[in-house]
């Protein structure tokens, strides 16, 4: 069990252990090494160099060894992640349009990934490192809808099914960077609409992070939709 990460180098220290444990379970079934952008410098010759994240605070834009971290535009708005659909995947919470009035907040189905460094340290530490990010991904449900509750008949069943992707929500855990918008999290749009967004502005606590505060189970992540994530 490793504990929380606490200073930079505590942080250097789970990097090389989690960067360890990779090499060591380099088959593993979650893994998907060819397609992930960190797997590629992080398979070989980690476990014994000196990983330079000890340099790398959260808030800075690099990439440390073994995670993918935010990047920032100089401005600071945040650059779309990366290679998220090779992440690992938690859950697909769905809201149908046709549910909500015709348009839910959040449409419609909401796949949603964990950065793979991240969930390593989450794992065995039971806390989101600094630099976690969750990319929720929304697609639209296949239509033309055949019924009121807009889903479809199709030879699995009556239900929803997955069409267009429909741009994406993304929050980053940064507690010194994002600290003045009163969240240990940064909030952010990249569409709701394709294409997503090459950039987006972090939120005000009024438009996301009040809603995550009051009602998400574990640190504004809604880990009770997560199996993968609860306790
Ligand atoms: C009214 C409540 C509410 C507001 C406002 C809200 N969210 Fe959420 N958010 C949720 C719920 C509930 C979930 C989990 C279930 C789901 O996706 O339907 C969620 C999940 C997420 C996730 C997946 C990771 C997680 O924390 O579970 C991200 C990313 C996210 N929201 C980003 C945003 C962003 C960005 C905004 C503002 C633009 C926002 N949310 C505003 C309720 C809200």
């Amino acid at each position: 069990m490793l504990p929380p990460v606490t200073s930079e180098d505590d942080a250097c220290h789970i990097a090389q252990a989690v960067a360890c444990h990779r090499k060591e379970n380099h088959h593993d079934e979650n893994h998907h090494d060819a397609e992930s952008p960190v797997r590629g410098d992080a398979a070989d010759g980690l476990c014994d160099c000196a990983v330079a994240f000890a340099q790398q605070e959260a808030t800075n834009t690099a990439r440390s060894s073994g995670r993918y971290l935010p990047e920032y535009t100089e401005e600071g708005d945040l650059i779309l992640p990366k290679n998220w659909r090779s992440w690992i995947y938690v859950g697909s919470p769905l809201t149908p349009d046709a549910l909500n009035d015709g348009k839910a907040g959040f449409p419609e189905f909401h796949n949603v990934y964990i950065e793979p460094g991240s969930y390593e340290i989450y794992k065995k530490t039971g806390e989101f490192p600094e630099g976690t990010i969750f990319f929720k991904e929304l697609q639209r449900t296949l239509g033309p809808q055949q019924f009121p509750d807009g889903s479809r008949a199709e030879p699995s069943g009556r239900g929803y099914f997955p069409g267009a992707f429909n741009g994406a929500d993304v929050t980053v855990k940064d507690s010194k960077r994002y600290a003045p918008t009163g969240s240990n999290w940064g909030y952010y749009n990249f569409n709701h609409h394709e294409p997503k967004a090459a950039t987006a502005k972090v939120r005000p606590k009024a438009e996301c992070a009040y809603c995550h505060q009051a009602s998400a189970k574990k640190d504004e992540v809604w880990t009770q939709f997560y199996r993968l994530l609860d306790d």
